[in-house]
């Protein structure tokens, strides 16, 4: 079924150009009264925005009269829309913090990565060799000197791999598309963690795989219990994130990566090992690529640290399946585009990107200590160096009610609705990302519309402040 899509405009931010985008199909009678808006999460796939963006929009427009959302069943042309109806606006964060968008997976911002990113560039455009390599075809998983260079990061990160098992490819999200594309086809069954990396959840969709979604407790999958399922609905592929689970924060405890290990081997499926989120340096556990080496592909990614602009990732891959990832590669892009693979690994030789890193660690240990102090008291799983917060809401919040609350007042936070798979029910529950906002100034005061909103989450309530 098609869903109305529209063409943003340009400029603003991306809330406020869908807001306007739906004001303007309903004056343009493109909408009519009693339309459904799409669903939010449909929506933000086809925008390629988050969720919360769309959540937000939506929001923008009932507050300007345009919609109305009406509880377990959507959000609705109104039959009066005449628009900016209301009497006035929700007390919002931009009294005192501006907008802040706590749902993107975005590094802490630093002028040294656009510092890093020219220096890499003069040292390309110097460099005869560099340059005109950059206008050539070069092996389809990447160039001997980008994998090597990829290796020495990886070996900072504490991952020794052998540079003749890498292939460079298009960032993480292209590892798990090459991932899919080598190991699986359409009807096969993929096993994750119930929630996971919306990404892979939208390319399981599209590739029409069935899905099995696995519980999650403070260490992870349940390796029994994924035995035990096993056995029922065989599973080709399973793909986790044991280092730092997307969102819950969950670390896969040695214990079961070992039995995770043995059990992959005894019934013969394939480990993907997505490794993408940073986590604090000296934290990680053995990764799966070292103890089921034959079966297990394992990704990575400078998004999180560089910036995901760069599209540049590399994933290391058991030989014998190099040739199909290799092909899958081919098919897709035929080979990583040398000029970026080549910043890349200009700037990590040129250790500029250790440098960054070492720095991104101590920022998201400050971010970290803040959000533990503003948030005492309240419920939440999140590990010092990570990206995210998970919130499971108090009992009687529901996540779409808190999620609507914190936009209003400026915040942009993602529901666990996003992160399902298949059509698994959605725990009540936020996920906050603390990496991304501006400054420390900026990400404090939006945790403390967080924690003032989560102590009262009833909209009459602002209403009246
Ligand atoms: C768990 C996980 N895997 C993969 C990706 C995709 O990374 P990339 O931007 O390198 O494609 C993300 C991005 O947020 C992610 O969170």
């Amino acid at each position: 079924m098609t869903i109305w899509v529209p063409a943003l405009a340009a400029g603003g931010t991306k809330y406020r150009r869908l807001a306007d985008a739906i004001a303007q199909a309903i004056s343009a009678g493109e909408l009519a009264v009693g339309d459904k808006l799409p669903p939010q999460r449909r929506l933000a796939y086809a925008l390629g925005v988050t969720t919360g963006t769309v959540t937000r929009a939506y929001g923008e427009a009932e507050r300007e009269g345009w919609v109305e959302a009406r509880v377990g069943s959507g959000t609705y042309v109104r039959a009066e829309a005449v628009g900016h109806q209301l009497s006035g606006p929700l007390p919002e964060a931009s009294d005192k913090a501006g907008l802040l968008d706590l749902g993107l997976a975005l590094p802490p911002p630093t002028p040294e990565r656009e510092a890093g990113l020219r220096r890499a560039m003069a040292v390309m455009q110097s460099t005869d060799m560099l340059l005109t390599g950059a206008l050539d075809y070069q092996p389809h998983g990447g160039s001997a000197e980008h994998r090597a260079a990829y290796a020495q990061w990886l070996a900072g990160a504490g991952q020794e791999i052998d540079a003749d098992e890498l292939v460079v490819n298009l960032g993480g999200m292209n590892g798990i598309a090459l991932a899919f594309a080598s190991l699986l086809s359409p009807g096969d069954r993929l096993a994750t963690e119930v929630l996971s990396y919306p990404g892979l959840i939208s390319l399981a969709q599209q590739m029409q795989l069935k899905t099995l979604g696995l519980a999650l407790d403070e260490q992870g999958i349940d390796v029994e219990a994924l035995a035990r399922r096993h056995h029922q609905q065989r599973f080709k592929v399973l793909y986790l994130m044991p280092e730092y689970q997307n969102p819950t924060t969950v670390q896969l405890s040695e214990r079961r990566r070992r039995d995770l290990a043995a059990l992959a081997a005894e019934r013969d499926f394939w480990l993907i090992e997505d490794d993408v989120l940073p986590v604090a340096p000296g934290t990680r556990g053995t990764p799966l690529y070292r103890l089921a080496p034959e079966r297990t592909i394992y990704l990575a990614s400078v998004s999180k640290l560089l910036g995901g602009g760069l599209r540049s990732g590399v994933m290391r891959v058991p030989l014998s399946i190099m040739t199909r990832v290799t092909v899958a590669l081919r098919n897709q892009c035929w080979m990583p585009p040398p000029l970026m693979a080549g910043l890349v690994c200009e700037w990590i030789e040129s250790g500029d990107a250790a440098r960054l890193s070492a720095w991104q660690a101590a920022e998201m240990d400050a971010r970290y200590a803040l959000a533990a102090d503003i948030l005492q008291g309240i419920d939440y799983a999140g590990r010092t160096g990570g990206f995210y917060l998970w919130l499971p809401l108090p009992a009687g919040l529901r996540a779409s009610t808190l999620v609507d609350q914190l936009a209003r007042r400026g915040l942009t936070v993602t529901p666990a609705e996003a992160f399902c798979i298949g059509s698994e029910p959605a725990p009540q529950a936020i996920r906050v990302c603390i990496s991304a906002a501006p400054t420390r100034e900026r990400l404090a005061d939006g945790l403390r519309i967080l924690r003032e909103t989560l102590r009262n989450p009833d909209p009459a309530f602002w209403q009246t402040v």
